[in-house]
């Protein structure tokens, strides 16, 4: 989810990058770099910090330059240090290269090159394998070399290549990663996403995954996989930069509400075994001897991650039969919980900066509790101060109301219950390797529920609901999480006031509230409860209530009782959570767009909250 830019003309080649890397920053910013090429050799500039930091520390070496690569990194591989910014080099510095993905295979080529090879890595990044591997493979021919290095490495990638050896020549190649090449006038221009293109060219091809591309001043060159070369259409684009910078999206939060298959995607990654079906645990681990030990976990987070503990708790107590409790981090801090031996805390926090859930985090490790983060910042406090983190892979999230960071930190407390539960002994394999297929066919479930189609199932519903202050969503089991998840994502971003309500509890009270046309959001994935729910909603409709039902394909009583119906496709029931909270998310912003509220950035709030 980082930034890349890449340039061959005649202009200054460092005011070209830096000024592309401005328009990336909001892709990644905790270190930036460039690279290039001058005189048979490759210079290159980078560190932690700003674009603005990288451009107030080039000398002169970096002027009077036509070609090079630059980068501005969010963190995945190894920390944001000046070591870990790209560009890397390859162990004779005449190779160099930029990245953004995941290099899945990344430990076991390291050994390769280290052990067979002779290499020395100088940073903890997947990507510097990419760097001594092209060396390792080039033999005049810089296309060739990135083309046989690629076919070695599983994972994602987009990737730009130089070497001294070929100047002013640009070699780039794509998986699961996109890469826009921009056509100019004697000058041609690589970049990872389009807002970086905009002040030079509207003229652009995107590449496709498995394709590379040699790119010079005076000539853009093609190839597929097998080396043929590959006729491009180009692509006029007329986005303004603020459009671009959401992808095309009216919003952000709507841009990563569309990401989330990829973010889902990204943060199974390296994570499972699919041929075994089995989680693998690569960042967090647990002794036998603590396992047989561990008697209770705490789960602490705030907001949104609170919701995730939820499902956290149920998941993991259900497959891996360990006690949890879930604490909004700040009651945890101020509660005095019994905190002792044989426990382990899992504090959850996008942001990784959450004043309270760092307090939750200091106050267990204060008492002996081992502490496992799940985030999405590296080198944030919680990450630091964690004895163990398993980072989410969403990326930047820049829409104060989360969403991919929400679905990634679902998966992170799948991949833990299950694990967990492989462990003890509780999850029997055959189960556990059903829950992985059903893991890895959420991302294509994701892209069908956010395809056109689908949305446009729940406008017609969001209009209605805009027009009222009150809204209620209910739930039982793992959808009551997910109400809760509905209601905050609508209160946040529409100001309609929306309360979550387990279902069984809608008699106990909330049921005095309802009249003809208040929209009640039901959410009715949950097989076992299917008939409790449904007569539930049967008890909204009874007194007028406009139900918007969220339920899977096959579950059919439901639509012969509700009028708007919105179907997931099948899902084992305890991953159902990570589609249902879609279409709330959907509900939520269309209902925030047709009130003209500030979708992005909510009244009174902020992204990360930092003070108590
Ligand atoms: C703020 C944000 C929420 C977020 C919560 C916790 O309230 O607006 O979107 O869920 O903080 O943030 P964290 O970064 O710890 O997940």
């Amino acid at each position: 989810m980082c930034g890349i830019v890449g340039y061959t003309g005649s202009k200054e080649a460092s005011e070209i990058l830096i000024g592309g890397l401005k328009k990336l920053e909001y892709r990644g910013y905790d270190s930036a770099g460039i690279a290039l090429q001058k005189n048979g050799q490759v210079v290159i500039a980078k560190a932690a910090g700003s674009v603005a930091d990288l451009e107030k520390s080039l000398d002169d070496r970096f002027k009077a330059v036509k070609a090079g690569i630059g980068h501005t990194r969010w963190a995945t591989h190894g920390r944001p240090t000046d070591q870990n910014a790209h560009p890397h080099s390859s162990h004779s510095g005449e190779i160099v290269v930029v990245h953004n993905g995941i290099i899945e295979n990344n430990r076991l080529l390291r050994k390769w090159l280290i052990e067979e090879k002779g290499y020395s890595f100088r940073s903890e990044t997947d990507t510097e394998v990419l760097a001594h591997l092209i060396e390792e493979y080039y033999d005049g021919d810089l296309l060739e070399a990135v083309r046989k290095s690629v076919s070695t490495v599983e994972g994602s990638y987009a990737l730009v290549a130089v070497t001294c050896r070929e100047p002013d020549r640009l070699v780039c190649a794509r998986k699961d990663s996109p890469l826009i090449i921009g056509f100019g006038e004697g000058e041609n221009f690589i970049a990872s996403d389009i807002p970086a293109l905009l002040n030079h060219t509207r003229n652009t091809c995107i590449l496709e995954d498995g394709e590379f591309a040699s790119i010079t001043a005076e000539k853009v060159e093609v190839f597929n996989l097998e080396g043929c070369p590959v006729e491009k259409e180009i692509f006029k684009v007329n986005w303004d930069i603020a459009a671009a910078e959401k992808g095309g999206y009216d919003h952000f939060m709507l841009k990563e509400i569309m990401e989330q298959p990829v973010a889902v995607r990204e943060t199974m990654r390296q994570r499972i075994d699919a041929a075994k079906g089995r989680v693998v645990p690569t960042e967090f681990e647990i002794s036998p001897d603590e396992l047989a030990r561990l008697e209770k976990i705490y789960i602490v987070a705030c907001g949104t991650a609170y919701h995730a503990g939820l499902i956290g708790k149920a998941v993991i107590e259900k497959l891996a039969g360990i006690p949890v409790e879930v604490e909004v981090a700040s009651e945890f801090r101020y509660r005095e919980p019994l905190l002792g031996e044989n426990q382990l805390a899992i504090v959850i926090s996008q942001s990784g900066e959450t004043a309270d859930t760092l307090a939750g985090l200091r106050l267990a490790r204060s008492k002996g509790v081992k502490v496992l983060a799940i985030t999405n910042v590296v080198g944030s406090t919680v990450s630091r101060e964690a004895d163990q983190v398993l980072f989410t892979w969403a990326g930047p999230e820049i829409a104060v109301a989360s969403t991919k960071a929400y679905l990634t930190q679902l998966i992170a407390v799948y991949l833990i219950a299950i694990y967990l539960g492989e462990a003890r002994k509780t999850l029997k394999p055959e189960k556990a390797a059903e829950l992985v297929k059903g893991l890895l066919a959420l991302p294509s479930q994701l892209e069908r529920i956010l395809s056109e189609e689908s949305i446009a199932k729940l406008r017609s519903y969001c209009d209605h609901l805009a027009t009222w202050e009150r809204a209620f969503f209910l739930g039982r089991n793992l959808d009551f999480p997910v109400a809760m998840e509905g209601a905050l994502k609508l209160k946040e971003i529409s100001y309609i006031h929306a309360e979550a309500c387990a279902a069984g509890e809608l008699k106990h009270g909330p049921l005095a509230l309802i009249v003809e046309g208040l929209p009640v959001i039901a959410l009715a994935t949950q097989k076992a409860v299917l008939d409790k729910t449904l007569s539930n909603i049967h008890e909204v409709n009874a007194r007028g209530g406009a139900v918007f039902a969220i339920t899977q394909e096959g579950f059919d009583d439901v639509a012969r009782q509700v009028e708007s119906v919105f179907y997931l496709p099948p899902v084992n029931d305890i991953l159902a959570p990570v589609l249902a909270v879609v279409p709330t998310q959907l509900i939520a912003y269309y209902a925030a767009l047709a009130r003209g509220s500030s979708v992005d950035k909510p009244r009174n709030l902020a992204k990360s909250v930092t003070v108590e």
